[in-house]
């Protein structure tokens, strides 16, 4: 969260994708002056683990939390991202700044997520 950039919703998000050989790569929510381009931190923490060459099979557990009422609600977008370069049984906790806590599984998140067929 402390690493965002919101200068626009001021909302910042965090996201802490765990790794199967220990490692925590970090994603914040990057938003731009042109507001569609704005990448979420879910998104940001995925793009990250996948730049660095890290793949599906690598992936343990997501964290993402924010200032919220209820645990933080990911987005569609990145319900769908998830779907694609997450393993289906990648614990995902969703959490505030009060410390509650929810966990999911993609298929609860994203049911009858999009694949795109194989030939
Ligand atoms: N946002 C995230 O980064 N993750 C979520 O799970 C929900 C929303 C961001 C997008 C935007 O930068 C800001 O929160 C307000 O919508």
């Amino acid at each position: 969260m402390e690493k965002a950039y919101v200068p626009y919703s001021k909302f910042p998000v965090g996201a802490a994708l765990e790794l199967n050989d220990g490692t925590i790569i970090h994603g914040a929510n990057i938003e731009n002056g042109s507001y569609p381009l704005g990448n979420c931190a879910e998104r940001s923490a995925l793009f990250s683990a996948y730049s660095q060459g890290y793949k599906k099979s690598d992936i343990k557990s997501i964290t993402v939390v924010g200032n919220t009422d209820k645990p933080i609600s990911p987005c569609g977008a990145c319900r769908q991202v998830m779907h694609e370069l997450m393993p289906k049984d990648t614990k995902i906790t969703l959490t505030n700044l009060k410390g509650e806590t929810k966990e999911v599984t993609i298929e609860e998140l994203l049911p009858y997520g999009f694949d795109l067929p194989n030939d």
